[in-house]
């Protein structure tokens, strides 16, 4: 039987990115600025968070009716949710997930490496902007080293996950330290991607002059190190690959902004709060918490999901450039959707 939900796009429903928690122990500049959420922020109560059980529930009801086989746990930063390798080890139970992984910042893994790979975690994707610390230091908002990220890839390559890193690149903040991750990852294990800074939410100020290109990115790393393109692994993933000619290893770039992706994009997510957001740039999510808690059948879960589906059109990245002169949209904020 054919699981797939199809949206008005003809993009099946592939993979669901679960945000646990809206907290996070930085503040990103360009994601949670300081100013904004500061200790008057209201972040999200407990009561209206889903629990476990229910997001379990959720990935279940996907997995077997909608054909979902890859889970990426995401925040705010995941592992402030206590506990949250519980909930990993639930999730690993749903016999049609193949693949969990994990986007997090990489300073709590020190601490959670060993038990989220005992709990079926199979990969964590890293951030780090900058190798400079000084600079890190500034861009994290909370005085955090490069070696506190440094320590947990360690962590979480000793505990057996797989790495890859992501970098955001902001034009003015760090164009700098493209050529020294690329050297430094270059010789590890870790697979570096340069993400594009996207607009995402309305609380980072962004400006298409802060995006440095993936055409720009290229050729920077390809005079010194060349490079050269690696097919996709999966119709619909997001970076483009590349390896060193030199020794083989994969690097790559995600251009949300210069070469949108949105023609494949087969992405769900759902917020702490329960919302299932069709795109990141949505301006909200649909409430999925109200229909669990108010006693609705597997059946009736699935079909709610399924209309919702089904009636998405989401492509904001391929139109962004129609967007950026209007007054802007009100947009979910990164924080809360972990990306
Ligand atoms: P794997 O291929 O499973 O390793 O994951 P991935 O490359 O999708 O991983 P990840 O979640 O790390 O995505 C990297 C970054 O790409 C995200 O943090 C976002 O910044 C960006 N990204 C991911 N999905 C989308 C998307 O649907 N739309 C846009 N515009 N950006 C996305
Ligand atoms: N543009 C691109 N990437 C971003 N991230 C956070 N905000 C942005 C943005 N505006 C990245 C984080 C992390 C991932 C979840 O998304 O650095 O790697
Ligand atoms: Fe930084 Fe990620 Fe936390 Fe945002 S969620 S403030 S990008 S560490
Ligand atoms: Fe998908 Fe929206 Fe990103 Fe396009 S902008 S790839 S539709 S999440």
């Amino acid at each position: 039987m054919d699981h797939s939900m199809i949206d008005k796009l003809g993009r099946p429903l592939r993979d669901l990115r679960i945000s646990v928690t809206d907290r996070c122990n930085f503040r990103c500049r360009y994601c949670m600025p300081a100013e904004i959420f500061d200790k008057d922020f209201k972040f999200l109560p407990k009561k209206e968070i889903l629990s476990f059980e229910e997001i379990t529930r959720l990935s279940t009801i996907l997995a077997k009716r909608a054909g979902i086989q890859k889970l990426r746990i995401t925040g705010g930063e995941p592992l402030m949710r206590h506990e949250v390798s519980r909930l990993i080890a639930m999730l690993n139970q749903i016999e049609e997930i193949d693949d969990i992984a994990m986007t997090t910042n990489g300073s709590l893994l020190p601490l959670h490496a060993k038990k989220l790979k005992e709990a079926g975690l199979k990969r964590v994707t890293i951030s780090l902007d900058s190798l400079d610390d000084e600079k890190f230091r500034y861009i994290n908002g909370r005085d955090v080293g490069v070696n506190k990220v440094l320590e947990g890839i360690e962590a979480a390559e000793d505990a057996g996950l797989g790495v890859k890193m992501n970098m955001v690149v902001k034009r003015g903040m760090n164009e700098d330290d493209i050529l020294p991750m690329a050297r430094y990852f270059k010789g590890t294990n870790v697979i570096l991607r340069y993400i594009e800074y996207m607009d995402v939410g309305n609380a980072n100020g962004w400006k298409l002059n802060h995006v440095v290109s993936k055409k720009e990115i290229f050729s920077m790393i390809n005079e010194e190190m060349p490079i050269e393109p690696v097919n996709p692994n999966y119709t619909g993933e997001v970076a483009n690959r590349f390896k060193f000619k030199e020794n083989g290893h994969e690097i790559g770039i995600i251009s949300s902004v210069t070469d949108a992706f949105c023609s494949t994009c087969s992405r769900a997510r759902l917020s702490a709060d329960g919302k299932l957001v069709t795109c990141l740039f949505a301006s909200d999510g649909h409430d999925l918490r109200d229909v669990l808690r108010s006693g609705a059948s597997d059946d009736e879960v699935a079909k709610h999901i399924q209309y919702i589906w089904e009636n998405r059109d989401d492509q904001y990245s391929a139109e962004r450039l129609k967007h950026t002169d209007k007054k802007q949209i009100k947009k979910i904020e990164m924080s809360h959707i972990g990306g």
